[in-house]
């Protein structure tokens, strides 16, 4: 608890906290962690894609390493737990070993993952990508919204895109990958029970409408030869909630972010562009929201004058857990008198990428009235400290497996 709330303090604000992926804030963050890893006995390097990676070997040569890690950069006005309860946890299971010195068969890795929220560059999960080896040549060549590439921001991580496929990992690598987390839904707060057993990371697909229409005085336009394009912008909001609601054509759709051109009182906006997303677990359900959506903005091109682009920024697929760590983190958890139950996360996490080269378990413990991304996100001691024993137990239980 005490290093949370010291992670807590970097980049807090009035609003929540602002350590958003590559700002002065994240840096400062990850010299904590750094400090932390180096304290657990953990040797720190950074990799090309600037992930933070601790190791402690094993006392049997030869044997692949455990992995366990999350995130800790935040959204905009985000909370104190998600990501860096992962983190955190990881490295205080391997303080905890050192402290009774234990030494484990396998040698046990802590991540903390680059830029996991996309905040910057809106490009998620970036870090575990590289790691394993599924980033797209668009997330190489990216610039944000102050013009600076990704390379750029990079480097004041310690990250190297010139070698960032030096990053990716090769399965069989790591025997196993565990991701402690917030749940950040109302699920397990709402039941009562401490721990819950992921069954799969929901898909996502991220996209950007753009509506061109044409800006003009504000006064003397008739209403009737207007070309308004927040006006056609707030038509596409309301069909990407009906498309998750009335439609039911995938779980959840949301326009997260809205930028009005040129954004005064007095002038009929010219220009919108307007952040989408569609998440379900099945693909197709995804793909078939985007057709949709494309067939809702066509015809608002029909009907009025007005340009709108659709264009696609990346596509997550789902990630199912591995059915042997499944159990293993039941095992774990009734051993140590905690109830579980089984529930498919509605976030993304890096533990959907880390699925493309190793086996991944996720562990969730109950946030508080299912707050998250603000800053009222909030689960208590016992909670996180439940979470990190799971953690513990569950990674002993992999380290004690046949190889
Ligand atoms: C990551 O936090 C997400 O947006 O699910
Ligand atoms: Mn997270
Ligand atoms: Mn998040």
């Amino acid at each position: 608890m005490k290093t949370l709330e010291t992670l807590g303090r970097i980049g807090e604000s009035p609003e929540g906290m602002q350590r958003l992926a590559f700002t002065p804030a994240d840096v400062e963050g990850r010299k904590y962690v750094t400090t932390l890893m180096t304290r657990a006995g953990l040797e720190v390097r950074v990799d090309p894609a600037g992930n933070i990676i601790g190791r402690v070997e094993g006392k049997e040569p030869g044997l692949s390493a455990i992995a366990l890690g999350s995130h800790t950069d935040t959204v905009p006005s985000g909370g104190k737990y998600d990501g860096a309860l992962g983190v955190l946890g990881a490295i205080e299971c391997v303080q905890s070993l050192r402290d009774q010195s234990i030494t484990t068969r396998r040698p046990i890795e802590v991540l903390d993952f680059t830029n996991e929220e996309g905040t910057r560059f809106r490009r998620w999960l970036y870090g575990s990508r590289a790691m394993a080896g599924v980033l797209e040549s668009d997330d190489l060549t990216a610039v944000d919204d102050e013009g600076v590439t990704i390379g750029r921001r990079l480097e004041d991580v310690g990250g190297d895109i010139s070698r960032i496929q030096e990053a990716r990992r090769q399965k069989g690598d790591l025997c196993a990958y565990l991701e402690l987390h917030i749940e950040q839904g109302p699920v397990l707060h709402q039941a009562g029970i401490p721990i819950g057993v992921v069954t799969a990371i929901t898909g996502r697909i991220a996209l950007e409408v753009s509506i061109i229409g044409f800006a003009n005085h504000a006064g003397t336009t008739p209403m009737t030869n207007r070309r308004d394009a927040l006006l056609t912008a707030s038509r596409i909001i309301q069909a990407v909630n009906s498309i998750a609601t009335h439609e039911e054509i995938c779980r959840v759709g949301t326009v997260g972010m809205a930028k009005v051109s040129p954004n005064a009182e007095n002038v009929i906006p010219g220009r919108v562009d307007l952040s989408v997303e569609f998440r379900d677990v099945e693909l197709d359900r995804l793909h078939e929201a985007v057709h949709r959506l494309n067939g809702i903005c066509q015809q608002l091109v029909l009907d009025k004058d007005f340009e709108i682009k659709v264009s696609e920024l990346g596509v997550t697929k789902s990630a199912p857990m591995s059915p042997r760590l499944r159990e293993i983190i039941e095992k774990a958890s009734l051993g140590l008198g905690l109830n579980t139950t089984s529930l498919p996360s509605g976030a993304g996490h890096d533990a959907q990428s880390m699925a493309e080269i190793t086996d991944v378990g996720m562990i969730f413990v109950p946030s508080v009235d299912g707050i998250s991304h603000s800053p009222k996100e909030y689960s208590d001691p016992e909670a996180c400290a439940n979470g990190a024993n799971v953690l513990l137990n569950s990674l002993l239980a992999i380290d004690g497996e046949g190889d």
